[in-house]
């Protein structure tokens, strides 16, 4: 859509500038001031200025101004610009303008939105909304030219909230184009290297254990899981560490599912269900630009360790299969009952991991963890499982100030012994449909240690979008990212 987006310190009068105003009233008299000619509150009692959210009027005269809608004054918050500014950055790339001036402190002040937390919204609108990937384009389709966008705005707090909000859209953009990359591209291997790079880029330190590393490190779930494809499992740990950290802080580790295929495994998935299982590594595409987004815009003052548990769950006579028994670093031992039940596996040798050797303040992981939480929730809100009110409050904290919705689901005894197996300790699906992600969920309770505050995100139905929603079109929405920004910002 733009070449990039940046913002200008020093609005130009060249500008093109966007004003505002909300659904039935003329703008206000601060916004009206910016304009001597009488053309915006012309322009504003046309029909077509209905003030619905998003709603665009040209503004004619010497000083080219565009009216915005911003929906009614009474359900207008920080939040609403994120579409707002979707709106206005889609007619900005067909007009072909390369400078927008955003000017909204008069209905900023009139609904009484803090400026910073409204400039954040916008643009992580505008940045949002810009995701193109044209990377799998070949010659037949005709490329696009783009033109750069540079934003600007005369109020400060505005202007630098603008900064904050894209610059973490470029790190959801990045988990998008890692999430849309295919499979055969986006190997295990492809993706340690994608974290080996954005690592070195950005002054993290990684890791990667494979092979014999997994066997001596006792992650099985990966080994299992992995072992029939030639795109071989394995963990990826990434490490910030704050430039002037205080003494004893523990780590915040945050794990995410990256299964870079999933055909089901010997339980295959029928019909069309294989289909966009490509996107079953999007868990940890989101801790990728989450780490992305810490070291280089977030930065703050406690250590923070990702894991990604990274593996293809493929066919062939080497596959693990249903009746298997494996034993855990922690002791506990599964019986495979559903190969298709892959990615609490590898999530369980993430855990025992992050228990046993990170000393973690809290964990949360992230996962396209089950079908039947989109069933439950659609793509309106992502499953969350947390049984520690504090931390689940900072996650609802965060997930509240970007709009990446989180409903808690229940955990119970009851759905703990749902798992009991009849020869090992827990199976790793009940074949009855029952509560299928709070199954994954008891599941993973297992391989956490009391104690420790841990938050499980099922995000298999917001991870992508099947048509146009708010700033984003069909495909992935880098869910999470901003959340766990968020999260770590307020720390
Ligand atoms: N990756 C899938 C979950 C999924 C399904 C994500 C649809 C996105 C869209 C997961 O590994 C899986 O296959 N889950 C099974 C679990 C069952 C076998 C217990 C499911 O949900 O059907
Ligand atoms: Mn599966
Ligand atoms: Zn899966």
């Amino acid at each position: 859509m733009f070449e990039s987006v940046s913002v200008s310190p020093r609005p130009s009068n060249r500008d093109l500038v966007l004003v505002g105003h909300f659904q039935g009233e003329a703008p206000d008299k601060r916004t009206r001031s910016l304009d001597a000619s009488g053309e915006l509150a012309r322009a504003a009692k046309r029909a077509d200025a209905t003030g619905e959210p998003g709603r665009l009027v040209e503004v004619p005269g010497a000083r080219k101004m565009l009216l915005v809608g911003l929906g009614k004054r009474e359900s207008f918050n920080a939040g609403s610009l994120r579409t707002i500014a979707a709106a206005v950055a889609r007619r900005l790339a067909t007009t072909k303008d390369e400078s927008l001036t955003v000017e909204l402190a008069g209905p900023l002040v009139e609904a009484k939105v803090n400026a910073g937390a409204a400039g954040v919204a916008f643009g992580e609108g505008v940045g949002l909304v810009g995701w193109v990937c044209d990377q799998f384009r070949g010659s037949a389709t005709p490329k696009k030219t783009r033109a750069p966008l540079a934003l600007s705005s005369g109020d400060g707090p505005f202007r630098s909230g603008m900064a904050r909000g894209l610059a973490l859209a470029v790190s959801a953009n990045l988990t998008r184009t890692l999430s849309e990359t295919p499979p055969n591209i986006a190997t295990p291997d492809y993706m340690a290297a994608q974290c080996e790079k954005m690592a070195k880029k950005a002054g993290l330190k990684c890791r990667v254990i494979r092979g014999a590393g997994l066997a001596k490190e006792r992650l099985i779930g990966l080994i299992n899981v992995g072992q029939a494809s030639e795109n071989k499992p394995c963990m990826v740990r990434l490490e910030y560490t704050p430039k002037k950290g205080r003494k004893g802080v523990k780590p915040v580790v945050i794990i995410g599912k990256t299964m870079t295929y999933d055909s089901g495994g010997l339980s295959l998935k029928i019909n069309n269900g294989m289909r966009g299982m490509k996107r079953d590594k999007d868990g940890g595409c989101a801790v990728i630009g989450a780490m992305h987004a810490i070291a280089t815009e977030i930065k703050p003052d406690r250590p923070v360790v990702a894991l990604l548990a990274i593996a293809e769950n493929s066919v062939s006579d080497n596959a693990y299969r249903p009746d298997d028994i494996i034993t855990y670093r922690n002791g506990v031992t599964v019986e495979v009952t559903n190969t298709d039940a892959e990615g609490r596996l590898v999530l369980a040798d993430a855990l025992c991991w992050a228990c046993e050797l990170e000393n973690p303040e809290f964990i949360i992981d992230l996962a396209t963890l089950t079908g039947g939480v989109v069933t439950a929730l659609g793509s309106t809100y992502c499953g969350m499982f947390c049984d520690d009110d504090g931390l689940r409050e900072q996650v609802e904290t965060a997930a509240a100030a970007c709009d990446e919705r989180v409903w808690r689901l229940p955990h119970h005894q009851e759905y703990n012994d749902m798992m009991k197996s009849t020869v090992a300790d827990i199976v790793n699906s009940n074949p009855n449909r029952k509560a299928h992600p709070i199954q994954g969920a008891a599941f993973l309770s297992f391989f956490v240690k009391k104690g420790i505050p841990w938050c499980h995100l099922d995000i298999a139905g917001v991870h992508a979008v099947e048509g146009t929603t708010g700033p984003f079109q069909e495909g992935p929405t880098g869910w999470g990212v901003r959340l766990l920004a968020n999260l770590l910002s307020a720390k």
